[in-house]
C-alpha cells in the first residue's frame, strides 16, 4: 500500500483527494493535516467521509510527512516551496496541486504570485502533471506541479490545433467559465451565497495567474509564443469549468472531429464527443474526465471547442491521483473510474 500525506486536507481539492484516496485500492491516507482542525476526526468537518476510518487532522510537521511515500500538497501557493526540498531528500514524492512548480521561471512565478520563488533549485526537476502530454515524464518523476484548473481545460481543447498547426497561434481565445469552489474553502465575501448566486460575472480580464501556464504549456506544443484572450467567469454552481475556445484555422480542408478523436483516442480521461456535441459541466460532475466538443459554425474559417472539466477532479485532485498512478507504476485509472452523479 501506498503511504500519503495530504497537507491542507481541510480546503476543497484536500477533502477531493480524501474522497478519491480513500477509495483507492493501493492507497490508505496516513496524515492529514491542517493547522486550524488539528487535532479533530476527519468526521467532524466531512460528514461523508464519516466511517472511513480514524484519522485525525494533525500539524504540518515535514519530519512526520517523511514517513509518507508521497505527500499531495492541496495548500495556497508557497506552501510546498517551503516542504517540498526535505520531502524529497528523505525519499517521499510530492505532488503539488498549488502553482508553486507549475511555471519553469522564477522570475515569472515572483511577478505573477507577489512573492519570491521560494523553491527555484527543484524547478528542473519538476514536471508538469498533464499526463495526455507529458506521460513519460510523469512515469520517473519525484515532484509534479500538477496543472491548475482552467489551463487543463484549455490546453485540452487547444491542444490537437496547435500540434497539427492547423490555426493562427497569435489570436487564441479562451472565454472559460468555472464554479465557485474554484476559489476554495477559505472564507472570502465573493464566494458568499448572496454574492455569488443568480449572478454572472467576468473577473481578472486584465491578467490571470492560469496566464503564464497556460502561454508556457501552448508555446511548447506550438513551437513558438502564441497569443491568448484569456477571460474568466464565475457562474453560479459549485463544480465544473465550461471553457469555449476560438481560433481562427489557417486551413480549412482538415477533418477537425477525427483529428481530435484521433488525438484522443488512447487517452482515457479524454473523451470527444460525436459531431455536433455540446459537452456539459454535469455531465463530468465528480469524474476525472475532461469532455471535448470540436465546431466550425457554418462551415467558415473559426474553430470553437467546448471543453467541460470538474475543476475539483480533471482540473485538480483527480489529475493529481492519475500522476501518482503513473509514478507508482499503477494502472493510470485505478480509483478514478467513477461515473458522473445526474441529476
Ligand atoms: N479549488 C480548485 O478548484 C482548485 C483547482 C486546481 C488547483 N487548486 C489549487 O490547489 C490549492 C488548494 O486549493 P483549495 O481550493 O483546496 O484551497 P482551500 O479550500 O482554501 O484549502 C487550503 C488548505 O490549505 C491549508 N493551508 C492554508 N495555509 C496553509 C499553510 N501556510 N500551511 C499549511 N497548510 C495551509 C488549509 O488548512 P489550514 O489553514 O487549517 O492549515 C486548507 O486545508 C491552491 O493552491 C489552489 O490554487 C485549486
Amino acid at each position: 500500500m501506498i503511504r500519503a500525506g495530504i497537507v491542507g486536507a481541510t480546503g476543497y481539492t484536500g477533502v477531493e483527494l480524501l474522497r478519491l484516496l480513500l477509495a483507492h485500492p493501493q492507497v490508505e491516507p496516513a496524515m492529514i493535516t491542517s493547522r486550524g482542525n488539528a487535532g479533530e476526526p476527519l468526521e467532524s468537518l466531512f460528514p461523508n467521509l464519516r466511517g472511513q476510518g480514524a484519522l485525525v487532522f494533525q500539524e504540518p510537521d515535514v519530519g512526520a510527512l517523511c514517513d509518507c511515500d508521497v505527500v499531495f500538497f492541496a495548500t495556497p501557493h508557497g506552501v510546498a516551496h517551503a516542504m517540498a526540498g526535505e520531502l524529497l531528500s528523505r525519499g517521499t514524492r510530492v505532488i503539488d496541486l498549488s502553482a508553486d512548480f507549475r511555471i519553469k521561471d522564477p522570475e515569472l512565478w515572483s511577478r505573477w504570485y507577489g512573492q519570491p520563488h521560494g523553491a527555484p533549485e527543484l524547478l528542473d526537476e519538476a514536471v508538469y502533471g498533464l499526463p495526455e502530454i507529458h506521460r513519460a515524464q510523469i512515469a520517473e518523476a519525484r515532484l509534479i506541479a500538477v496543472p491548475g484548473c482552467y489551463p487543463t481545460a484549455i490546453t485540452l481543447g487547444f491542444l490537437p490545433l496547435l500540434e497539427q498547426a492547423l490555426v493562427d497561434p497569435a489570436r487564441l481565445v479562451a472565454d472559460a467559465k468555472s464554479g465557485v469552489s474554484g476559489a476554495g474553502r477559505k472564507a472570502q465575501t465573493g464566494s458568499l451565497l448572496c454574492e455569488a448566486s443568480e449572478n454572472f460575472k467576468a473577473y481578472a480580464v486584465p491578467g490571470h495567474r492560469h496566464l503564464p501556464e497556460i502561454l508556457q504549456t501552448l508555446s511548447g506544443v506550438a513551437g513558438l509564443r502564441p497569443g491568448l484572450t484569456f477571460v474568466p467567469h464565475l457562474v453560479p454552481m459549485i463544480r465544473g469549468i465550461l471553457a469555449s475556445l476560438y481560433a481562427t484555422l489557417t486551413r480549412t480542408d482538415a477533418d477537425l472531429q477525427a483529428l481530435y478523436e484521433a488525438r484522443y483516442a488512447g487517452e482515457p480521461f479524454v473523451d470527444v464527443l460525436p459531431a455536433g456535441g455540446h459537452p456539459e459541466t454535469r455531465s463530468v460532475r465528480g469524474t476525472n474526465l475532461c469532455r471535448l466538443a470540436v465546431h466550425r459554425p457554418g462551415g467558415g474559417d473559426t474553430v470553437v471547442v467546448l471543453s467541460a472539466i470538474d475543476n475539483l477532479v480533471k482540473g485538480a485532485s483527480g489529475q493529481a491521483v492519475q500522476n501518482m498512478n503513473l509514478m507508482f507504476g499503477l494502472p493510470e485509472t485505478l480509483g478514478l473510474e467513477s461515473i458522473a452523479v445526474l441529476p
